[in-house]
């Protein structure tokens, strides 16, 4: 099923904790991100940092249906068009170009462009984009930057990652202008390669519950 923006928005804000899995195996994908859904982390961002990212993220689209898969690492507009041909619901990307901006807002798919500070996010708001992400949150300012932001631009809403923790998230949730938070910290490379769905899913319910409003 296709989701607009305005479904991803409203799904975000009300999880708040956006898992992001970097993990080449399929079978491993589909089990870690069953494990966050089953532990109440139903939407998931998966990287394209891997050779076999793009297969990860096909076959994980289709064996888990009721999760909202999206693919993060966007860094060009071949990638842009290779994830709409997987069926992933949104797109993210740590920065932000003339090129791919203008190729994601031409697309249709749901995307959110990365910022790290006010000339990307005036780039960003020139191609329609009011959500996006501020990245590397902890090395820009977090809750600081996505304030000072808010000043020149009230209307956009910000998804912190980038060093973010199950402990940071109730503080990082508290500021208005922040709409979720994303992070690796609850599906981890060292538990997907154990095969450690036991602690992910501890992990996952942590997130979960920090995410509450
Ligand atoms: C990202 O892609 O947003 C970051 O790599 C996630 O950051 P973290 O691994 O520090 O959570």
């Amino acid at each position: 099923m296709a989701f607009t923006k305005q479904d991803i928005i409203t799904q975000l804000d009300q999880i708040r904790v956006l898992p992001i899995l970097v993990t080449d195996d399929v079978d491993q994908a589909i089990r870690c991100v069953t494990t966050l859904a089953e532990n109440g982390l139903p939407a998931v961002e998966i990287t394209l940092r891997t050779p076999n990212a793009m297969t990860v993220l096909r076959e994980v689209v289709k064996a888990c249906p009721t999760v909202t898969v999206g693919a993060g690492t966007i860094l060009t507009q071949a990638q842009l068009d290779a994830v709409k041909e997987t069926g992933a619901a949104f797109g993210i990307s740590p920065g932000i170009t003339p090129a791919l901006a203008k190729a994601a807002a031409e697309s249709g798919l749901p995307y959110f462009p990365g910022v790290g500070g006010a000339s990307d996010l005036m780039l960003a708001l020139e191609h329609g984009f009011d959500v996006v992400k501020l990245f590397p949150s902890d090395i820009v300012g977090s809750t600081k930057m996505a304030k000072a932001l808010g000043g020149p631009f009230p209307d956009v809403r910000f998804c912190l990652t980038g060093g973010v923790t199950v402990e940071s998230t109730p503080a990082l949730l508290q500021q208005p202008n922040v709409l979720c938070v994303g992070g690796s910290w609850m599906c981890p490379a060292s538990l997907i390669n154990a095969g450690d769905w036991t602690a992910i899913a501890t992990l996952a319910a942590a997130a979960a519950q920090a995410g509450k409003k």
